[in-house]
Protein backbone atom coordinates (compact mmCIF):
# COMPACT_ATOMS: atom_id res chain seq x y z
CA UNK A 1 0.00 0.00 0.00
CA UNK A 2 1.30 3.27 -0.95
CA UNK A 3 -0.41 7.05 -0.98
CA UNK A 4 0.46 9.73 -2.79
CA UNK A 5 -1.24 12.16 -0.28
CA UNK A 6 1.05 12.33 3.56
CA UNK A 7 -1.40 11.16 5.01
CA UNK A 8 -4.54 8.46 4.58
CA UNK A 9 -8.29 9.55 5.12
CA UNK A 10 -10.20 6.95 7.76
CA UNK A 11 -12.40 6.89 4.90
CA UNK A 12 -9.96 5.12 2.27
CA UNK A 13 -8.20 3.24 5.15
CA UNK A 14 -10.52 -0.15 4.60
CA UNK A 15 -10.16 0.29 1.14
CA UNK A 16 -6.25 0.49 1.34
CA UNK A 17 -6.63 -2.84 3.73
CA UNK A 18 -7.69 -6.17 2.25
CA UNK A 19 -10.92 -5.40 4.94
CA UNK A 20 -13.81 -7.27 2.66
CA UNK A 21 -16.12 -6.03 5.68
CA UNK A 22 -16.86 -3.03 3.76
CA UNK A 23 -18.88 -4.36 0.90
CA UNK A 24 -19.43 -3.29 -2.76
CA UNK A 25 -20.42 -0.05 -2.07
CA UNK A 26 -18.10 1.25 0.55
CA UNK A 27 -15.33 -0.12 -1.53
CA UNK A 28 -16.67 2.00 -4.18
CA UNK A 29 -17.07 4.95 -1.71
CA UNK A 30 -13.88 4.26 -0.93
CA UNK A 31 -12.01 3.78 -4.05
CA UNK A 32 -14.13 7.45 -5.04
CA UNK A 33 -13.03 8.93 -1.56
CA UNK A 34 -9.13 8.07 -2.23
CA UNK A 35 -9.08 8.96 -6.17
CA UNK A 36 -10.52 12.71 -4.73
CA UNK A 37 -7.86 12.86 -1.78
CA UNK A 38 -5.11 12.44 -3.99
CA UNK A 39 -4.04 8.88 -3.20
CA UNK A 40 -2.29 6.54 -5.76
CA UNK A 41 -4.58 3.52 -6.07
CA UNK A 42 -2.15 0.36 -5.98
CA UNK A 43 -3.02 -3.18 -8.29
CA UNK A 44 -4.16 -5.05 -4.91
CA UNK A 45 -6.71 -1.96 -4.09
CA UNK A 46 -10.32 -2.65 -4.84
CA UNK A 47 -11.22 -0.89 -8.21
CA UNK A 48 -14.24 -0.42 -10.58
CA UNK A 49 -14.01 -2.71 -13.25
CA UNK A 50 -14.43 0.43 -15.74
CA UNK A 51 -11.25 1.93 -13.97
CA UNK A 52 -9.64 -1.08 -14.64
CA UNK A 53 -10.08 -1.87 -18.30
CA UNK A 54 -9.70 1.76 -18.91
CA UNK A 55 -6.26 2.00 -17.78
CA UNK A 56 -5.63 -0.96 -19.40
CA UNK A 57 -6.51 -0.10 -22.66
CA UNK A 58 -4.54 3.23 -22.24
CA UNK A 59 -1.33 1.52 -21.05
CA UNK A 60 -1.42 -1.44 -23.64
CA UNK A 61 -1.94 1.76 -26.09
CA UNK A 62 1.05 3.36 -25.06
CA UNK A 63 3.06 0.17 -24.86
CA UNK A 64 2.27 -0.80 -28.14
CA UNK A 65 3.07 2.76 -29.14
CA UNK A 66 6.53 2.74 -27.76
CA UNK A 67 7.73 -0.51 -29.52
CA UNK A 68 6.24 0.16 -32.91
CA UNK A 69 7.57 3.72 -32.30
CA UNK A 70 11.29 2.20 -32.62
CA UNK A 71 10.75 1.44 -36.16
CA UNK A 72 10.51 4.61 -38.07
CA UNK A 73 14.00 5.59 -36.29
CA UNK A 74 15.30 2.16 -36.41
CA UNK A 75 15.31 3.14 -40.40
CA UNK A 76 18.21 5.47 -40.05
CA UNK A 77 20.19 3.73 -37.12
CA UNK A 78 22.68 2.20 -40.14
CA UNK A 79 22.51 5.83 -42.15
CA UNK A 80 23.30 7.76 -39.83
CA UNK A 81 25.89 10.19 -40.71
CA UNK A 82 28.44 10.16 -37.73
CA UNK A 83 29.42 7.35 -35.15
CA UNK A 84 28.34 9.50 -32.73
CA UNK A 85 25.02 10.16 -33.95
CA UNK A 86 24.36 6.63 -34.76
CA UNK A 87 25.54 5.80 -30.59
CA UNK A 88 22.88 8.27 -29.90
CA UNK A 89 19.78 6.86 -32.10
CA UNK A 90 21.06 3.65 -31.46
CA UNK A 91 20.63 4.35 -27.16
CA UNK A 92 17.03 6.46 -28.07
CA UNK A 93 15.40 3.60 -29.71
CA UNK A 94 16.88 1.26 -26.64
CA UNK A 95 14.90 3.64 -24.74
CA UNK A 96 11.68 3.10 -26.41
CA UNK A 97 12.03 -0.48 -26.26
CA UNK A 98 12.63 -0.28 -22.47
CA UNK A 99 9.58 2.26 -22.01
CA UNK A 100 7.49 -0.75 -23.30
CA UNK A 101 8.91 -2.62 -21.04
CA UNK A 102 7.84 -0.57 -17.88
CA UNK A 103 4.48 0.27 -19.74
CA UNK A 104 3.84 -4.09 -20.42
CA UNK A 105 4.63 -4.56 -16.73
CA UNK A 106 2.35 -1.66 -15.40
CA UNK A 107 -0.01 -3.51 -17.30
CA UNK A 108 0.62 -6.77 -16.28
CA UNK A 109 -0.15 -5.30 -12.30
CA UNK A 110 -3.72 -4.78 -13.43
CA UNK A 111 -4.43 -8.59 -14.89
CA UNK A 112 -3.62 -8.45 -18.54
CA UNK A 113 -0.99 -10.46 -19.40
CA UNK A 114 2.22 -9.17 -22.33
CA UNK A 115 1.19 -12.10 -24.55
CA UNK A 116 -2.59 -11.17 -24.53
CA UNK A 117 -1.85 -7.63 -24.77
CA UNK A 118 0.64 -8.64 -27.77
CA UNK A 119 -1.64 -10.71 -29.55
CA UNK A 120 -4.32 -8.19 -29.39
CA UNK A 121 -1.45 -5.41 -31.02
CA UNK A 122 -0.87 -7.97 -33.89
CA UNK A 123 -4.05 -8.88 -34.61
CA UNK A 124 -5.29 -5.17 -34.79
CA UNK A 125 -7.24 -5.45 -31.78
CA UNK A 126 -5.58 -2.92 -29.98
CA UNK A 127 -4.52 0.63 -31.56
CA UNK A 128 -0.74 2.20 -31.40
CA UNK A 129 0.00 5.92 -32.26
CA UNK A 130 -1.00 6.59 -35.44
CA UNK A 131 1.82 9.26 -35.62
CA UNK A 132 3.75 6.10 -36.33
CA UNK A 133 2.39 4.91 -39.55
CA UNK A 134 4.04 8.37 -41.16
CA UNK A 135 7.11 7.26 -43.10
CA UNK A 136 11.25 8.52 -42.39
CA UNK A 137 12.10 9.85 -45.71
CA UNK A 138 15.26 11.48 -44.67
CA UNK A 139 17.51 12.29 -42.11
CA UNK A 140 16.22 15.11 -40.76
CA UNK A 141 13.00 12.97 -40.11
CA UNK A 142 14.77 11.74 -36.80
CA UNK A 143 15.17 15.31 -35.71
CA UNK A 144 11.85 16.15 -36.25
CA UNK A 145 10.57 13.25 -34.39
CA UNK A 146 13.00 13.89 -31.38
CA UNK A 147 11.66 17.64 -31.42
CA UNK A 148 8.27 17.24 -32.50
CA UNK A 149 6.94 13.63 -31.72
CA UNK A 150 8.97 12.78 -28.86
CA UNK A 151 7.73 16.65 -27.54
CA UNK A 152 4.53 16.01 -27.82
CA UNK A 153 4.78 12.56 -25.72
CA UNK A 154 6.59 15.15 -22.95
CA UNK A 155 3.83 17.28 -23.16
CA UNK A 156 1.13 14.15 -22.52
CA UNK A 157 2.94 12.26 -20.75
CA UNK A 158 4.39 14.85 -17.78
CA UNK A 159 0.80 15.32 -16.25
CA UNK A 160 0.47 11.39 -16.49
CA UNK A 161 2.95 11.20 -13.45
CA UNK A 162 0.59 12.39 -11.32
CA UNK A 163 -1.98 9.67 -12.55
CA UNK A 164 -4.17 8.06 -9.77
CA UNK A 165 -2.94 4.15 -10.65
CA UNK A 166 0.40 4.33 -8.82
CA UNK A 167 2.37 2.06 -11.03
CA UNK A 168 1.70 3.85 -14.12
CA UNK A 169 2.28 7.06 -13.17
CA UNK A 170 6.05 5.97 -11.44
CA UNK A 171 6.87 4.57 -14.86
CA UNK A 172 5.69 7.76 -16.23
CA UNK A 173 8.56 9.64 -14.43
CA UNK A 174 11.26 7.83 -16.01
CA UNK A 175 9.92 7.34 -19.27
CA UNK A 176 9.88 11.52 -18.91
CA UNK A 177 13.16 12.20 -18.21
CA UNK A 178 14.20 9.43 -20.93
CA UNK A 179 12.08 11.08 -23.22
CA UNK A 180 13.36 15.22 -22.40
CA UNK A 181 16.72 13.44 -23.76
CA UNK A 182 15.02 12.26 -26.81
CA UNK A 183 13.40 16.02 -27.42
CA UNK A 184 16.89 17.63 -26.41
CA UNK A 185 18.49 15.55 -29.27
CA UNK A 186 15.94 15.93 -31.83
CA UNK A 187 16.21 19.74 -31.27
CA UNK A 188 20.03 19.58 -31.70
CA UNK A 189 20.32 17.54 -34.96
CA UNK A 190 17.84 20.28 -36.90
CA UNK A 191 19.51 22.87 -34.95
CA UNK A 192 23.09 21.27 -36.90
CA UNK A 193 21.05 20.75 -40.05
CA UNK A 194 19.33 24.20 -39.98
CA UNK A 195 22.69 26.04 -39.54
CA UNK A 196 24.52 23.71 -41.87
CA UNK A 197 24.17 23.85 -46.03
CA UNK A 198 21.47 25.47 -47.82
CA UNK A 199 20.15 21.88 -48.89
CA UNK A 200 20.53 20.63 -45.40
CA UNK A 201 18.66 23.29 -43.91
CA UNK A 202 15.81 22.44 -46.59
CA UNK A 203 16.02 19.22 -45.49
CA UNK A 204 15.36 20.15 -41.86
CA UNK A 205 12.18 22.40 -43.38
CA UNK A 206 10.71 20.01 -45.48
CA UNK A 207 10.94 17.19 -42.25
CA UNK A 208 9.62 19.87 -40.09
CA UNK A 209 6.60 20.69 -42.42
CA UNK A 210 5.40 17.01 -42.94
CA UNK A 211 5.38 16.48 -39.07
CA UNK A 212 3.91 19.30 -37.73
CA UNK A 213 0.48 18.71 -38.28
CA UNK A 214 0.41 14.61 -37.51
CA UNK A 215 2.40 15.95 -34.52
CA UNK A 216 -0.37 18.61 -33.23
CA UNK A 217 -2.80 14.90 -34.23
CA UNK A 218 -0.94 13.15 -31.23
CA UNK A 219 -3.11 14.68 -28.21
CA UNK A 220 -6.34 12.68 -29.53
CA UNK A 221 -9.18 14.45 -31.03
CA UNK A 222 -10.86 17.74 -29.80
CA UNK A 223 -12.18 17.72 -26.63
CA UNK A 224 -16.04 17.46 -27.82
CA UNK A 225 -15.51 14.20 -30.06
CA UNK A 226 -13.28 12.67 -27.30
CA UNK A 227 -14.97 9.33 -25.84
CA UNK A 228 -12.86 8.95 -22.98
CA UNK A 229 -11.87 12.08 -21.72
CA UNK A 230 -14.29 12.74 -18.99
CA UNK A 231 -14.53 9.96 -17.28
CA UNK A 232 -10.61 9.78 -17.08
CA UNK A 233 -10.55 13.48 -16.42
CA UNK A 234 -13.02 12.25 -13.42
CA UNK A 235 -10.65 9.05 -12.40
CA UNK A 236 -7.75 11.66 -12.26
CA UNK A 237 -6.09 9.34 -15.22
CA UNK A 238 -6.15 12.13 -17.15
CA UNK A 239 -5.27 15.43 -15.62
CA UNK A 240 -5.85 18.18 -19.07
CA UNK A 241 -8.36 18.15 -21.92
CA UNK A 242 -6.60 17.04 -25.49
CA UNK A 243 -7.13 20.70 -26.92
CA UNK A 244 -5.36 22.04 -23.25
CA UNK A 245 -2.46 19.90 -24.08
CA UNK A 246 -2.12 20.81 -27.47
CA UNK A 247 -2.44 24.10 -26.78
CA UNK A 248 0.80 24.01 -24.27
CA UNK A 249 2.49 21.99 -27.03
CA UNK A 250 2.42 24.90 -29.72
CA UNK A 251 3.01 27.57 -27.15
CA UNK A 252 6.46 25.86 -26.18
CA UNK A 253 6.96 24.60 -29.94
CA UNK A 254 6.38 28.17 -31.99
CA UNK A 255 9.61 29.86 -29.65
CA UNK A 256 11.59 26.58 -30.26
CA UNK A 257 10.97 27.05 -34.41
CA UNK A 258 12.35 30.70 -34.42
CA UNK A 259 15.48 29.52 -32.51
CA UNK A 260 16.00 26.57 -35.03
CA UNK A 261 15.31 29.41 -37.47
CA UNK A 262 12.34 27.32 -39.14
CA UNK A 263 8.90 28.01 -39.60
CA UNK A 264 6.28 25.70 -39.09
CA UNK A 265 3.81 24.94 -41.78
CA UNK A 266 0.77 27.22 -40.28
CA UNK A 267 -0.14 30.55 -41.80
CA UNK A 268 -2.84 31.15 -39.02
CA UNK A 269 -0.60 30.44 -36.81
CA UNK A 270 -0.38 34.05 -34.75
CA UNK A 271 -0.06 35.07 -31.16
CA UNK A 272 -3.18 35.99 -29.41
CA UNK A 273 -2.90 38.70 -27.01
CA UNK A 274 -6.45 38.31 -25.63
CA UNK A 275 -6.06 34.62 -24.80
CA UNK A 276 -2.65 34.54 -24.24
CA UNK A 277 -2.06 31.62 -26.03
CA UNK A 278 -0.88 31.50 -29.60
CA UNK A 279 -4.14 30.70 -32.46
CA UNK A 280 -3.83 27.68 -34.91
CA UNK A 281 -5.39 26.53 -37.71
CA UNK A 282 -7.43 23.57 -38.59
CA UNK A 283 -6.35 20.15 -38.06
CA UNK A 284 -7.32 17.90 -40.69
CA UNK A 285 -9.36 15.51 -39.29
CA UNK A 286 -10.19 13.29 -41.77
CA UNK A 287 -6.45 12.70 -42.31
CA UNK A 288 -6.31 11.31 -38.49
CA UNK A 289 -9.42 9.07 -38.64
CA UNK A 290 -8.43 7.57 -42.08
CA UNK A 291 -5.01 6.89 -40.45
CA UNK A 292 -6.20 5.06 -37.37
CA UNK A 293 -8.55 3.36 -39.87
CA UNK A 294 -5.51 1.39 -41.17
CA UNK A 295 -5.30 3.80 -44.55
CA UNK A 296 -2.05 5.64 -43.20
CA UNK A 297 1.19 5.55 -45.75
CA UNK A 298 2.49 2.70 -43.13
CA UNK A 299 0.20 1.16 -41.39
CA UNK A 300 0.71 -2.26 -42.89
CA UNK A 301 4.49 -2.44 -43.09
CA UNK A 302 4.68 -1.75 -39.35
CA UNK A 303 1.95 -4.55 -38.29
CA UNK A 304 3.62 -6.98 -40.83
CA UNK A 305 7.60 -5.97 -39.43
CA UNK A 306 6.06 -6.20 -35.89
CA UNK A 307 4.36 -9.91 -36.58
CA UNK A 308 8.08 -10.75 -38.30
CA UNK A 309 9.83 -9.49 -35.38
CA UNK A 310 7.61 -11.24 -32.35
CA UNK A 311 7.91 -14.57 -34.56
CA UNK A 312 11.50 -13.98 -35.05
CA UNK A 313 12.02 -13.33 -31.09
CA UNK A 314 9.98 -16.45 -30.48
CA UNK A 315 13.33 -18.19 -30.17
CA UNK A 316 14.99 -16.22 -27.09
CA UNK A 317 11.48 -16.26 -25.31
CA UNK A 318 11.66 -20.04 -25.34
CA UNK A 319 14.83 -20.02 -24.22
CA UNK A 320 14.24 -17.40 -21.48
CA UNK A 321 11.63 -20.04 -20.38
CA UNK A 322 13.48 -23.14 -19.84
CA UNK A 323 16.52 -20.62 -18.13
CA UNK A 324 14.01 -19.80 -15.80
CA UNK A 325 12.89 -22.97 -15.40
CA UNK A 326 16.19 -24.38 -14.93
CA UNK A 327 17.16 -22.15 -12.49
CA UNK A 328 13.51 -22.43 -10.17
CA UNK A 329 14.63 -26.23 -10.38
CA UNK A 330 18.00 -25.53 -9.13
CA UNK A 331 16.71 -23.63 -6.39
CA UNK A 332 14.23 -25.86 -5.52
CA UNK A 333 16.81 -28.63 -5.13
CA UNK A 334 19.38 -26.43 -3.11
CA UNK A 335 16.27 -25.78 -0.45
CA UNK A 336 15.48 -29.33 -0.35
CA UNK A 337 18.78 -30.56 0.00
CA UNK A 338 19.34 -27.71 2.78
CA UNK A 339 16.27 -28.31 4.28
CA UNK A 340 17.11 -31.77 4.69
CA UNK A 341 20.66 -31.50 6.06
CA UNK A 342 19.35 -28.40 8.85
CA UNK A 343 16.69 -31.28 10.11
FE1 LIG B 1 9.21 6.57 -25.33
FE1 LIG C 1 10.99 8.89 -26.98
Amino acid sequence: MATAAAHQTDSTAAFHSDDASAGADGFERAFDAAVAADERIEPRDWMPDAYRSTLIRQIAQHAHSEIIGMQPEANWITRAPSLRRKAILMAKVQDEAGHGLYLYSAAETLGASREELLDKLHSGRQKYSSIFNYPTLTWADVGAIGWLVDGAAITNQVPLCRCSYGPYARAMVRVCKEESFHQRQGYELLLALSRGTPEQHAMAQDAVDRWWWPSLMMFGPPDDESQHSAQSMAWKIKRHSNDELRQRFVDICVPQAESLGLTLPDPDLTWNEERGHHDFGAIDWTEFWDVLKGNGPCNEQRLTQRRRAHEEGAWVREAAAAHAAKRAARTARTTETTGATQA
